[in-house]
């Protein structure tokens, strides 16, 4: 019997209709549209409107997927939801979207690893697929980042934007589909990003309500340095392990957080900017919601057999890059 691989059989995205423009902040903190368009790339980001919430997007996904892919939400037998900013510490999301999505005969959970959240969710989901026992995975990746940023502090607010992506799992024995994974973690760097309070180390108390590290944290410069090298390297690791060559690579789909990491990774790749999804311009940094969402706006142009290389930086510091061939 050939080999069951994990295969990605259709994928979607949703991001909120409110836009936040460069110039918008511009308004709020001491910046300007000149030093976030040079910097990072990014022009505008999606913000949620109050009351709408990752499961409400994320539902949305896991509906317009079964749609797409002619199935009942009761066909699917999992979710799991990459996220940092889930819509309660518990229940989980999953269990949430689940329940808003009609998905009645899933089970799930979530899974936190920052940026890297969807790399991580899509080779966790490949383990139960290749198992031959679950036959419909759905992997979300999304992030409501404005719910944990600090609109004063400029480092931040204007790096990081809301949205949610998802892409579903089924067996594939034609050899195409997720064909080998790297996944890294260094705990060291876990002070130069992080949301300090809120979890149980530092609850949220009457005393430090307002607190700057109630909010999301960034050592930017330091971040810069370690991302830039660590998803060149991850990537150049995976094409050579797999002996891929810059040529072979169809499609590099980078996590969006900064421009100049996406370059110097495709350009240690070997590869020229047409074979690399770029949409931080209009999304930001949505953190797991970046990979998917690329994947949904290039939907169209993928061709079954594509060799694709998802790669990742993010907080913790988690990184980490797939390969896999699309399936249709
Ligand atoms: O997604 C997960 C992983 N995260 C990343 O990969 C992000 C990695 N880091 C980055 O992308 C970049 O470090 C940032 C975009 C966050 C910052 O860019 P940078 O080129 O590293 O800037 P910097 O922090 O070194 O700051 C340079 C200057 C500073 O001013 P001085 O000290 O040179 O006078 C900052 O105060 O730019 C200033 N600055 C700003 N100016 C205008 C910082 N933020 C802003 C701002 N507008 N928003």
């Amino acid at each position: 019997m050939s080999k069951i691989n994990a295969a990605i059989t259709c994928v979607h995205g949703v991001v909120p209709k409110k836009i936040l423009s460069n110039k918008d902040l511009e308004k709020m903190v001491d910046t300007n549209d000149e030093w976030i368009t040079t910097r990072t790339g990014i022009k505008e980001r999606r913000i949620v409107e109050d009351g709408e919430t990752l499961s409400d997007l994320g539902s949305e996904v896991v509906k317009s997927i079964c749609k797409k892919r002619g199935i009942s939400p009761l066909e699917i037998d999992m979710i799991i939801v990459g996220t940092v900013t889930a819509d309660h510490r518990f229940p989980s999301t999953s269990n949430i979207v689940c329940d808003k999505s009609g998905a009645t005969n899933a089970w799930g959970f979530d899974l936190s690893a920052a940026c890297s959240g969807f790399i991580y969710t899509l080779v966790t989901g490949q383990q139960f697929v290749e198992s031959g026992r679950y036959k419909k995975v759905i992997i979300l990746g999304g992030d409501i980042m404005s719910s944990i940023v600090n609109y004063k502090d400029r480092n931040t607010c204007v790096i990081f934007g809301d949205g949610c992506a998802g892409v579903l799992l089924e067996p594939d024995k034609e050899g195409n589909g997720i064909i080998d994974s790297i996944l890294k973690v260094d705990g060291s760097g876990r002070e130069l990003l992080i949301q300090k309070h809120g979890g149980s180390a530092f609850p949220i108390t009457k005393e430090n309500v307002g607190h700057p590290d109630n909010f999301i944290f960034q050592e930017g410069r330091s971040v810069f340095k370690f991302a830039v090298t660590k998803m060149a390297d991850v990537s150049a690791e995976i094409m050579e392990r797999n002996n891929l060559t810059g040529e072979d690579v169809d499609w590099l789909v980078p996590h969006q957080a900064n421009l100049r990491i996406i370059d110097a990774t495709a350009n240690r790749m070997g590869l020229t900017k047409d074979k690399v999804m770029i949409n931080i311009e209009k999304y930001g940094n949505t953190t797991s919601g970046t990979i998917p969402l690329c994947l949904w706006e290039w939907e169209k142009k993928l061709k079954k057999g594509d060799n694709i290389v998802l790669a990742a930086f993010g907080g913790g510091f988690t990184w980490g890059s797939v390969y896999l061939k699309w399936a249709y």
